[in-house]
């Protein structure tokens, strides 16, 4: 493996844990509107001009998918120009597997050019990461699926708007509705998507389409309305500011019983998780445009269960985990939306942490101090909550395979180091 391969994949964070945070930090664009956002380019031939997108390995990726479909890319201080005047509709392996969420190139392709081929995401580390409601999509609006040698194909002769339910095991799909939505944007007639995702992230991306000239109504409700047209044409676009990076960083502050503001976080976008850090004896409040965070007296332990939006959000489940673990008393986390997202409790355990799985629950009996020490990440929000816990823990805590925080956290040393964190990036010894 060449050198500096090697070296991105054994980058590990070196954490002296027991400082408050203080000050400020300013929240990026949200890596899950800027990634559907980013393919939904691929719907015209004009430039699109998508703004706060976060510099990530993530979006990063994204920009090369869109490249090898024949796009030109330009990404400069957050500002990503699209350009896919000519688009081929065959995304492979080497590209798709390294990221999941590059399935929603398919609903562009088949809306743009009636066709796409994209190799099967596979699943990762939290769970099984089906497709299988966006290929129900999919063969609602007319196309014809085909499963064939690690690939999945799309075609049909044009799409047609239909009524259609998306909802399934876990209830809605973020990237099933992002992609039929998509899709939907150039079908003949009117799709209404039933069991809509009601996310912020898919709210954005209707905005995105609508400024190309989509018709779509309804975004952010679970019945989303898609009136076909003919033609998108170029736009310009602000993505909204990530809600599971400020909530991170929120559980941050409140961990290490310090003060931060959140700057830009919305806190419309994340009323489940402020509810909840009020619950466990956080305060959050409104400075301007701004969001204030620091504890109200002692932590106090309390019960969380991940559902769809606007329900608690599964992408802050491992950093409250993290937070309950300090908090005195029992505090019972279930995860309804991923089938193995718990991935962090061994390795917060090594910090000190007393935590039980029992099925879908987290049993964590909070209150002990965490001691630091080596742990390895192994998922995004995982490694955040790793991350959170070394801030908090006395002592040492070195977190090893960062490059899965890299995948979703701008530059999260520099940040924590201006709000007082002792943190740096080390190679892995
Ligand atoms: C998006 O993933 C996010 N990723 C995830 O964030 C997030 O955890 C997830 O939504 C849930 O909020 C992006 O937006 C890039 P789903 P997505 O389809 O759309 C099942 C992060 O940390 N399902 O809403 O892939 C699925 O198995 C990432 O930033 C089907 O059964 O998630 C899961 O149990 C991790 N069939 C549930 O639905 C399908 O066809 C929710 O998945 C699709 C999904």
């Amino acid at each position: 493996m060449p050198e500096a391969r090697l070296k991105f994949l054994m980058e590990s964070f070196l954490i002296k844990g027991g400082v408050p945070l203080h000050g400020e930090v300013t929240i990026s664009g949200s890596k899950n509107a800027a990634l559907p956002i980013m393919a939904a380019a691929l719907l015209t031939g004009e430039p699109c001009i998508i703004r706060g997108v976060p510099d990530l390995s993530d979006t990063r990726f994204m920009a090369q998918i869109l490249e090898s479909l024949g796009a030109t890319v330009k990404f400069e201080r957050g500002t990503l120009t699209v350009r896919a005047q000519k688009v081929r509709g065959y995304a492979d392996y080497e590209l798709v597997r390294k990221m999941r969420g590059s399935i929603c190139i398919m609903g562009p392709l088949l809306g743009r050019l009636k066709k796409a081929r994209v190799s099967l995401p596979g699943g990762c580390i939290i769970g099984a990461r089906p497709i299988n409601l966006h290929l129900k999509g999919f063969e609602a609006l007319g196309a014809k699926i085909t499963i064939e040698g690690g690939y999945v194909s799309a075609a049909a002769r044009q799409l047609t708007g239909v009524p259609m339910f998306l909802g399934g095991r876990a209830g809605s799909t973020v990237l099933g509705t992002a992609n039929v939505m998509m899709a939907a944007t150039l079908a003949e007639g009117v799709t209404v998507i039933e069991s809509a995702a009601c996310e912020p992230e898919v709210v954005d991306l209707a905005n995105f389409l609508n400024a190309m000239g989509a018709k779509i109504s309804g975004a952010g409700s679970p019945t989303i309305t898609i009136t076909g047209v003919k033609k998108l044409h170029g736009a310009k676009h602000e993505v909204i500011p990530d809600r599971i990076e400020a909530a991170t960083y929120a559980i941050a502050a409140a961990a290490t019983n310090g003060e931060v503001t959140l700057k830009g976080a919305r806190a419309e976008h994340l009323r489940a998780v402020i509810d909840k850090l009020n619950e466990s004896g956080v305060a959050v409040e409104r400075r301007g445009a701004n969001l204030l965070v620091h504890r109200k007296g002692q932590l106090k332990s309390a019960d969380v269960t991940t559902l769809p939006y606007s329900g608690f959000p599964t992408d802050v489940q491992a950093q409250m985990m993290s937070l309950f673990a300090l908090a005195p008393g029992i505090s019972i986390i279930t995860e309804r939306i991923f089938e193995s997202r718990f991935m962090h409790v061994s390795e917060l355990a090594r910090l000190g942490a007393d935590i039980e799985i029992e099925g879908p629950s987290a049993i964590v009996k909070g209150g002990r101090p965490l001691s630091g020490a080596p742990v390895m990440a192994s998922d995004l929000r995982a490694s955040a909550a790793l991350v959170i816990a070394g801030l908090a823990a006395k002592g040492a805590t070195q977190v090893n395979r960062i490059y899965h925080l890299d995948r979703g956290y701008e530059s999260m040393d520099a940040k924590l180091r201006k709000l007082g964190a002792r943190i740096e990036r080390v190679e892995e010894k």
